[in-house]
């Protein structure tokens, strides 16, 4: 079985090519040189280059405030490319593993949204992960789209990775306290995905639709950052007091939703997945970066 994947190098990526594969079953991670996002002859050229049985779509634009001054390529990556992978494993037969954004989601909701929640994305780059989801659903039946959030890992930029190089140099860091989340580390999702794109490129009745793929739990920014500090602590690494604030106090230029907590009822259901709480799975990212 070869299976394609998108966004190799990114954090999903990553972890998903240092997962262990069953034998007979290759991952081919073509690199930014060799398929770029942003190019629709590109992508179509990268599905058609051999008979590939699954293909995994992790990459993205997903610079957030970048987004909001450079719309045509977040739109080129986020949106255009996946509805080229869509038409093109619709044609092939094959299945299609998109992962999506909880920012497709405008944030007033109160509680956990869940997949048929009405969308509403508050900036570019939710916008135009949403119109990617579309495209999927419309052009290939045998698709997944894996909704995730505030995603965390050793590899690339991220939070937890950002609070441990201030705390290097400040006792003290305001960090937003009125938005709510499920933090997400790269490996559980990784193995999540791994599953789901072995079911459907196995078995043509493996269930087919949207889920939502989080950590157990919720957190604050502020909350998120507190458990990073105990956590490095608790290891002799550096850690700071945290300060809380308003998204009003820290202005950014991409619109976040205050809430995007994500129910995972669906995919615990459809493939028996349920994802360890966030905490479980903190110390072992904390003590890889230390
Ligand atoms: N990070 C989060 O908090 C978060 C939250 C919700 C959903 N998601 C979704 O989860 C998925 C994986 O995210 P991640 O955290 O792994 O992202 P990431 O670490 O930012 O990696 C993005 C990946 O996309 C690739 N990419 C971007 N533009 C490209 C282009 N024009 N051509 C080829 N490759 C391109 C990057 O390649 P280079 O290394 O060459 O730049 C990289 O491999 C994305 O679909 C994202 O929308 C992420």
């Amino acid at each position: 079985m070869d299976v394609l994947l998108t966004g190799g190098s990114g954090q999903v990526g990553t972890e998903l090519r240092g997962l262990a594969w069953p034998d007979g079953v290759t991952l081919h991670a073509p690199g930014r040189n060799e398929l770029d996002l942003a190019d629709p002859g590109s992508v179509a050229r990268t599905v058609a280059s051999r008979r590939f049985d699954a293909v995994i779509s992790s990459g993205a634009y997903t610079a957030v405030d970048k987004a909001e001054g450079d719309v045509a390529t977040a739109w080129a990556v986020n949106a255009l490319a996946p509805a080229i992978l869509a038409a093109e494993t619709a044609k092939a037969g094959i299945p299609l593993v998109h992962v999506s954004t909880d920012y497709v989601f405008p944030g007033d909701k109160d509680g956990a949204y869940r997949e048929d929640d009405p969308v509403g994305p508050r900036n570019v780059y939710g916008a135009s992960k949403e119109g990617g989801e579309q495209a999927v659903r419309t052009a290939n039946p045998r698709h997944a789209i894996l909704r995730t959030a505030w995603v965390v890992s050793p590899h690339g930029a991220n939070f937890v990775k950002t609070m441990l190089r201030l705390a290097r140099d400040r006792d003290e860091i305001r960090v937003v306290a009125d938005q709510h989340g499920c933090p997400t580390f790269a490996v559980d999702l990784a193995r999540a995905i791994q599953h789901v794109t072995l079911a459907l490129a196995r078995d043509g009745n493996a269930p087919a639709g949207t889920f939502h793929l989080v950590n157990d739990g919720e957190a604050t920014w502020a909350g998120f950052a507190e458990a990073i500090f105990a956590a490095s602590a608790a290891r002799g690494g550096p850690s700071a007091r945290v300060v809380p604030i308003t998204t009003a106090d820290y202005p950014t230029p991409a619109r976040r939703p205050a809430n995007s907590r994500l129910a995972t009822n669906r995919i615990g259901e459809a493939y028996g997945l349920r994802p360890r709480p966030w905490r479980a799975a903190l110390d072992e990212t904390v003590a890889a970066l230390l």
